[in-house]
């Protein structure tokens, strides 16, 4: 591959980036024996089959096929290109990379990258505005009225645009960025007389960052009491609010640790949270929260812990993004949010401390969440309404397959509305027997703890013996040299399986520069993306550390005697041929007899 970047540069980077450190910041690894499995991030999926092995330094997704080693998966992950995977690498480690010269290499187009680039030097530029200059003063002391420290504010990036009226215009044509193009990036605002002015004017500024940390559109809000009180960046090619969570790049290492993320409706919710020392928090963008962000935090985190205001829209919301996160497989936890509070006020009126808890760990299950919610529809000092509400209860218990945990539910019932346990029970009994064993709305999430990393299957076929005993050997030999040596020694590259033929013939220049055995290298020398997927594959057979010659001696013997059996299949079926062309058909008759002897032979051994 065509890169300035010396090789031995790129494999200190390959070292210095462990490949279950990298994949564990985008999915959540659980170790499974010598593996750690998840969710695969290239497709879809409810059960793992995405795994990664330590050892070899790779990853495979038995589902979609996808594999490789560190900078594969960078490249694939952030549609990166190979020098961009490794500069990512190198800056995670801290690992020193010569000066590249000549043109930037990028995977973006131009448009975006000066995009990306404006944004940067407006965070800048508004961040200095109001931490140190008078033109930022009113938004300084904005954020200090509500109680922002300056720790916080710089970390994340808060700023100022002033209220004249092209301040940035001004700013982004002096460093020389296309007018046309700034508009599109919603940092400008076009005017019926086809004059620009800037869109932010007179607001304290959110940058909103991707998962990479850099900006790629603004929260502005209006501090004078204008309308509206926030303003975001226009949707762009970068920028989907669908798509983002805010402070989703800061979090995201606390979101591991506690596997648990807490999320927020606003910026200021996260901000409070977190100079308070809660730190796993993030927010939606003023939208609700859509199925793609829910699939991410699934990808993520156990349990979503859902703490939006204590209004009755807040309520609402709820409602809609637990059930969103049940149905992708989150569990689900709400916080105790008291009515008219939002988590900025309560956090600011009592700390951190009290809010953690009175609030997060006195969180709601989803049930429990789910009863009190039903209420807002119900008076329910009228009986005919109590028992609709019971009624309704009841269903949603029906669907829980713990006992016990029906128990638990059917008591609160009986203690609130004094009804009997007999009947309690008798009543969920009936429905469950009425929604019968049709699937669970809460499968996915009660199954999670215990299947995960559990249940991944291989979707593959069983393959014929021979094609197992090649596929063996060639593990054996990426795991071991001598074993390679020894295959080389005895059949060379005579694999039957075009594919593996190649590998083998990588695999015996490999070891011959003097390599050791090392998958995750083996495969970045190899550029093809269909032999790495493939090596990726059988580099995932388990293989013992020792292993007999004899062992060794048998795949070779499979793979040869399927190579005789077709060799004289071939040879016999040309003798066919020309017996029959010499009008023999006794003679003809015999060979395909012979034929059909050794492909029964085949079958069996296969
Ligand atoms: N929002 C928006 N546009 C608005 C109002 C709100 O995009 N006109 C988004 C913002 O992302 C905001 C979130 O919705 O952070 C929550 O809105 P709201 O609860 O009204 O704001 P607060 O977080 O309470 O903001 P503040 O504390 O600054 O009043
Ligand atoms: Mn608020």
């Amino acid at each position: 591959m065509a890169n300035q970047i010396p090789e031995e540069v790129i494999e200190e980077v390959r070292k210095s980036n462990d490949i279950v450190d990298v994949v564990g910041e985008y999915v959540q690894l659980k170790k499974q024996g010598r593996n750690y499995f998840g969710l695969c991030p290239f497709h879809g999926e409810n059960t793992p089959s995405f795994s990664v092995t330590q050892e070899k330094q790779i990853f495979h997704c038995f589902g979609c096929g996808k594999g490789g080693n560190v900078v594969t998966f960078i490249m694939e992950m952030e549609s990166f290109s190979f020098v961009e995977a490794i500069k990512h690498l190198a800056s995670r480690s801290g690992t020193q990379l010569p000066e590249l010269g000549g043109e930037k290499e990028s995977s973006l187009s131009q448009d975006t990258q000066n995009i990306l680039s404006a944004y940067e030097w407006l965070t800048k530029l508004y961040h200095h505005l109001l931490r140190f200059t008078r033109d930022g003063k009113e938004g300084y002391n904005y954020l200090k009225s509500r109680g922002i420290s300056d720790t916080a504010i710089d970390e994340f990036q808060l700023g100022f645009a002033p209220t004249a009226k092209s301040f940035t215009a001004e700013f982004l044509k002096k460093k020389g960025f296309n007018q046309a193009l700034s508009v599109k990036a919603g940092l400008l605002s076009l005017q019926n007389d086809n004059s620009v002015t800037d869109r932010f004017r007179g607001r304290v500024i959110f940058p909103i960052r991707n998962h990479l940390g850099k900006t790629i559109a603004f929260g502005g809000r209006s501090i004078s009491g204008g309308e509206p009180k926030y303003l975001n960046s226009a949707e762009s090619e970068l920028f989907h609010k669908g798509k983002i969570l805010y402070n989703f790049d800061l979090a995201k290492k606390h979101i591991r640790k506690e596997n648990e993320v807490i999320l927020f409706e606003g910026y200021m919710d996260v901000i409070t949270a977190y100079q308070a020392g809660i730190n796993n928090v993030i927010a939606t963008l003023g939208t609700a929260l859509s199925e793609y962000q829910a699939k991410l935090l699934n990808r993520y985190v156990d349990t979503v812990v859902i703490c939006y205001d204590g209004d009755k829209a807040g309520l609402e919301a709820t409602y809609k993004a637990a059930n969103l996160l049940r149905n992708v497989g989150c569990q689900v936890k709400i916080a105790n949010m008291q009515d008219d509070l939002d988590p900025d006020s309560f956090i600011k009126a009592h700390g951190g401390k009290a809010f953690k808890n009175e609030v997060l760990n006195t969180s709601d299950t989803y049930v429990s969440f789910y009863m009190r919610y039903l209420k807002k529809d119900y008076n329910l000092s009228i009986e005919g309404d109590r028992i609709n509400y019971i009624e309704k209860v009841i269903k949603e218990l029906a669907l829980i397959d713990s006992s016990v945990e029906r128990e638990y539910y059917l008591q609160e019932l009986h203690k609130e509305y004094n009804i009997s346990m007999e009947s309690l029970t008798q009543e969920v009994e009936i429905q469950r027997n009425k929604q019968g064993q049709q699937p669970k709305k809460d499968n996915p999430d009660k199954n999670r703890n215990t299947n995960r990393g559990l249940s991944y299957r291989s979707n593959k076929k069983l393959l014929p013996a021979f094609q197992n005993a090649e596929r063996k050997l060639l593990s054996y030999m990426l795991h071991n040299p001598l074993i390679a040596e020894k295959v080389q020694e005895e059949m060379g590259a005579g694999f039957n399986i075009e594919a593996h033929q190649i590998i083998a013939t990588h695999l015996y220049a490999f070891y011959e520069e003097g390599h050791l055995s090392d998958i995750s290298l083996f495969i970045e020398k190899l550029s093809d993306s269909e032999l790495q997927k493939l090596v990726t594959e059988i580099a995932m057979y388990p293989v013992l550390e020792e292993i007999s010659d004899k062992e060794i001696n048998d795949y070779i013997r499979i793979i040869q005697e399927h190579r005789n059996d077709y060799v004289s299949i071939q040879t016999l079926k040309e003798q066919q041929k020309l017996a029959e062309q010499q009008k023999d058909p006794l003679k003809a008759a015999q060979i395909a007899m012979q034929i059909i002897e050794i492909k029964k032979q085949l079958k069996r051994t296969n």
